[in-house]
């Protein structure tokens, strides 16, 4: 499913620039990664799931050699072309790709796993981790708890002016399924884009992104019936994951 289509210009503006700076980002990274890598940086090599639009795929280009990124969007592997080589660069869904070639590291970064909208998803997902990792080697992704999806869901509206457009971003809980007694919850972001027309008034422009969440002790449980370790689990912001944790970063050993 594509995402951000239209939010695209001001993703990386809102995302790195605002809320999870790029450099805070990279340098947490990079010291997980080394504290995990078994051999010389140069030769390790990583596979970039659902990189989005290369601000952080660029920074690891910098500090590793053999980096491939895969993305499900054309439209932010387009921009991630203008900054990346061409060739390592795939058009692909994350819970369903066949490289015919395993890494050392995979990295889902940014809770780009809640894009996943069903449990189902989040496990072909895993699947495919297994399958494309070495042995004795990690998985990294990060998610955003169910504990922050009900936060922002009642707590706000943000808002973010550049130059003369703004970007109003609200999340909302929904349901889908004929089940009422048991609805499949999800959580859907309202994007409203107020751009400036030269005629002085503004176009209203709206994207909806759905995201969803599942408990940790749930994904724990799959990552060891899909014969992961895990090797920690760490809070972003705090690093003790507790229950009111936003975001949770998971680092998975291939056993
Ligand atoms: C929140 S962005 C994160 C981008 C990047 N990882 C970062 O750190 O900035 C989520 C990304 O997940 C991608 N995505 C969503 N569903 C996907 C799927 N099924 N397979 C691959 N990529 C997917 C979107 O296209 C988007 O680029």
């Amino acid at each position: 499913m594509d995402t951000y289509n239209i939010f695209l210009e001001y993703y990386d503006k809102i995302v790195r620039w605002i809320n999870s700076p790029l450099e805070d980002e990279v340098e947490f990274l990079s010291k997980l990664i080394q504290k995990y890598m078994q051999k010389e940086i140069q030769s390790i090599s990583i596979l970039e799931t659902a990189c989005g639009t290369w601000v952080v795929a660029k920074e690891f280009e910098k500090l590793w050699y053999s980096v491939i990124w895969l993305d499900i969007n054309p439209k932010m592997l387009e921009i991630a072309k203008n900054n990346l080589d061409e060739k390592n660069l795939i058009l692909w869904d994350m819970t369903n790709f066949s490289l015919q070639k395993s890494f050392d590291i995979i990295l889902c970064n940014y809770n780009s796993i809640c894009h996943l909208l069903t449990w189902q998803e989040w496990q072909n997902f895993f699947t495919m981790s297994y399958n494309h990792l070495n042995k004795w080697w990690i998985l990294i992704f990060d998610i955003n708890t169910l504990y922050e999806f009900e936060s922002i869901t009642r707590d706000f509206a943000q808002f973010y002016t550049f130059w003369d457009d703004t970007v109003c971003l609200e999340m909302f809980k929904k349901t889908w399924g004929n089940n009422t007694d048991s609805p499949t919850i999800f959580y859907e972001w309202l994007i409203k884009i107020f751009k400036k027309a030269p005629d002085w008034r503004y176009d209203l422009i709206t994207e909806n992104v759905k995201e969803n969440s599942f408990p940790i002790n749930i994904i724990k449980k799959e990552l060891k019936n899909k014969w992961f370790k895990i090797l920690e689990t760490i809070d972003f912001h705090y690093w003790e994951v507790n229950e009111e944790s936003e975001r949770v970063y998971f680092v998975c050993e291939k056993k």
